[in-house]
């Protein structure tokens, strides 16, 4: 009996101190800047919609962290993977690389999706909407393929070309 009220108090205090180092935390607050936007991919709407609901959070320049996300240590972490995940991939300056890196970065970004690595599964389990469904998936590929067909046209002519003038390569011509 005696037992239970002495460590009652006990538990209180115990209790108020990890309050009080629980909030104490929440001020020790690395920044989380978003640097301006200086070349947005430029994608049709339903696949840069597709991005943005799941990794622009990330790679991009534009976060937009939920309140829960603000809490300590959760934001710890956030704030740890959208500085590494920007050095990876950025989607708010991958427009200023040459079209064929563009490809090849949303090639490997689809490639990640696929294999369920992107978004960090850590995350999508705290945000489940932001898990890419087999549709969109659908969506990204198809995208790629075009992207892919597009650049191969010139190459197409590139070879037309040779064929009506075999004996001048294509990159002597002015
Ligand atoms: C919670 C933050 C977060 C989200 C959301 C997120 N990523 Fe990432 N991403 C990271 C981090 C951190 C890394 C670097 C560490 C790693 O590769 O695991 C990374 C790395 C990558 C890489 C580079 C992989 C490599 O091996 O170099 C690609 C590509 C990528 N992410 C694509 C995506 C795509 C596409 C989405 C959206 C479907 C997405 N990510 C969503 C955090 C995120």
């Amino acid at each position: 009996m005696s037992d239970g009220k002495a460590a009652r108090p006990r538990l209180r205090i115990f209790l108020w101190l990890a309050a009080l180092v629980f909030l104490g935390l929440q001020f020790i607050r690395p920044a989380l800047t978003n640097p301006p936007v200086t070349a947005d991919l430029e994608a049709p709407p339903e696949v840069k919609q597709i991005l943005r609901n799941s990794c622009y959070n990330c790679h991009s320049n534009e976060t937009k962290l939920p309140w829960y996300d603000h809490i300590v240590p959760a934001y710890w972490l956030v704030v740890s993977d959208v500085t590494e995940a920007r050095q990876h991939l950025n989607f708010s300056t991958i427009g200023a690389m040459p079209p064929e890196r563009q490809r090849g970065v949303l090639f490997e970004a689809v490639n990640q999706i696929q294999i369920g690595a992107m978004p960090l599964p850590a995350y999508r389990f705290m945000h489940p909407r932001s898990a890419v469904t087999p549709e969109q998936l659908a969506i990204l590929r198809a995208y790629l393929k075009s992207l892919k067909s597009a650049t191969t046209v010139p190459q197409a002519a590139v070879a037309a070309a040779a064929q009506s003038a075999p004996n001048e390569p294509p990159f002597m011509r002015p």
